[in-house]
């Protein structure tokens, strides 16, 4: 057993995103979930409305911790951590060469790092992009992400 670092922006963070991570805590120990605050996209939520949505979403659990990773590359956030696995999910087959590919370079740039992949299952067709996009347009987020975020995003764009 081990502990890995499940990276990613969260903005926000989704039904996928909790099910990767319960996923992978029948395989880790601990999961470090990371949020990247340097991201090219612009974020809908600050980083600390999204620490406390994933938080929230995970009800405290003890196996997780929520941190934030503000710049460089993830490998050496992950070194600085003492963790050598990364963990990512994997919805689309579109998904697969995007992820396959970081994950050689980041095997690339540290040997010693690998990527293991969690298959997205029943929430393969989710993502944080399509939700803001529903949740824009008055759109059903039932079920697609915890209740905290929608509550927030209702908030944000309205009922
Ligand atoms: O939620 P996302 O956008 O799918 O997460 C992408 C993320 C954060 C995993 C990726 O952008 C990343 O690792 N960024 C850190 C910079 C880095 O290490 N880049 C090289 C990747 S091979």
């Amino acid at each position: 057993m081990a502990d890995a670092v499940y990276a990613g922006s969260f903005d926000p963070i989704t039904n996928g995103h909790v099910a990767i991570i319960r996923a992978g805590l029948v395989a880790f120990d601990r999961i470090i979930v990371a949020v990247l605050t340097n991201t090219s996209k612009q974020p809908l939520f600050s980083v600390d409305e999204r620490i406390e949505m994933i938080t929230h979403a995970l009800e405290g659990d003890p196996r997780v911790e929520v941190d934030r990773f503000d710049r460089g590359l993830l490998v050496d956030y992950a070194r600085s951590k003492g963790v050598n696995v990364l963990l990512r999910g994997l919805r689309a087959a579109g998904d697969f060469e995007y992820e396959l590919q970081m994950a050689n370079m980041n095997s690339h740039l540290n040997p010693s790092v690998q990527t293991v992949f969690i298959g997205a299952n029943d929430y393969f067709f989710v993502s944080s992009t399509l939700i803001k996009e529903i949740a824009s347009l008055g759109g059903n987020l039932g079920g697609v992400v915890p209740r905290c975020v929608e509550e927030k995003l209702r908030a944000t764009f309205g009922p």
